[in-house]
């Protein structure tokens, strides 16, 4: 069946080259997630928050580089990508940022996050969550991304509201959390915003 409007990425522009090193503001950088962060990344989902509003728990490091691994390949499929923030362009994680449901024939991805408790409270999910965007929106060229978290979590919708994501509404009852079923903000941005 004829297609009346092309693809708004042509499919091969995010496996086409390696997954990049961003810049973000503040002097941080968001660089691909390597198998020997797996120490963090258990660290990171013994946090409650985590757990809570990222729907898992991690028991060992084996399991943490096979999260790892699986992160890394959703950039050869065109489906997402993850990022470890550091500061400078090596070193070790502070937190994770990440675009998931990635559809270049849509334009459209979705932004997700969570920076380790004892990096909180410095500003730096608001510049990971900016650098991402600024890159996604413009080199890659996605047209719209969309940000969601429960009306519960107060710092996720302050993050959001800092990086530029309009709120534009409630979906109700949207997202089994391990509590119950939670109402979720829907943030977005487009491109040229
Ligand atoms: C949400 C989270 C990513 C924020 O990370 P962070 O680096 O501490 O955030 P920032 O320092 O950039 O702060 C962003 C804003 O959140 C506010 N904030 C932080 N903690 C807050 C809290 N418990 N309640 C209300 N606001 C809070 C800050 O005051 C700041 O807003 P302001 O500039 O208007 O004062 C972090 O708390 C986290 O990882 N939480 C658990 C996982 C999670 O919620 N992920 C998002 C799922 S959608």
């Amino acid at each position: 069946m004829p297609r009346l409007v092309p693809p708004v990425i042509p499919p091969g522009r995010m496996r086409g080259g390696p997954q990049p090193v961003l810049p973000a503001p503040d002097g941080l950088s968001l660089r691909p997630w390597l198998s020997s962060d797996a120490a963090t990344v258990v660290t990171a989902y013994r946090d409650p928050a985590i757990q809570l509003w990222h729907r898992r728990q991690l028991l060992t490091e084996a399991e943490a580089r096979e999260l790892i691994a699986a992160w890394n390949r959703l950039w050869q499929a065109e489906t997402g990508a993850a990022w470890a923030v550091v500061r400078g362009d090596q070193g070790e994680p502070l937190g994770r940022v990440s675009l998931r449901d990635v559809d270049l024939d849509t334009g459209q991805a979705e932004v997700g996050y969570w920076v380790l408790p004892a990096a909180r409270g410095g500003g730096i999910a608001v510049s990971a969550v900016t650098g991402l965007s600024r890159w996604a929106l413009g080199d890659l060229g996605l047209h719209r991304l969309e940000l969601m978290h429960s009306v519960a979590n107060l710092a996720s919708c302050r993050v959001a509201a800092r990086a530029g994501f309009r709120l534009e509404g409630v979906m109700v009852s949207a997202l089994l959390h391990a509590d119950g079923w939670h109402d979720m903000h829907l943030h977005a941005r487009t491109q040229g915003e």
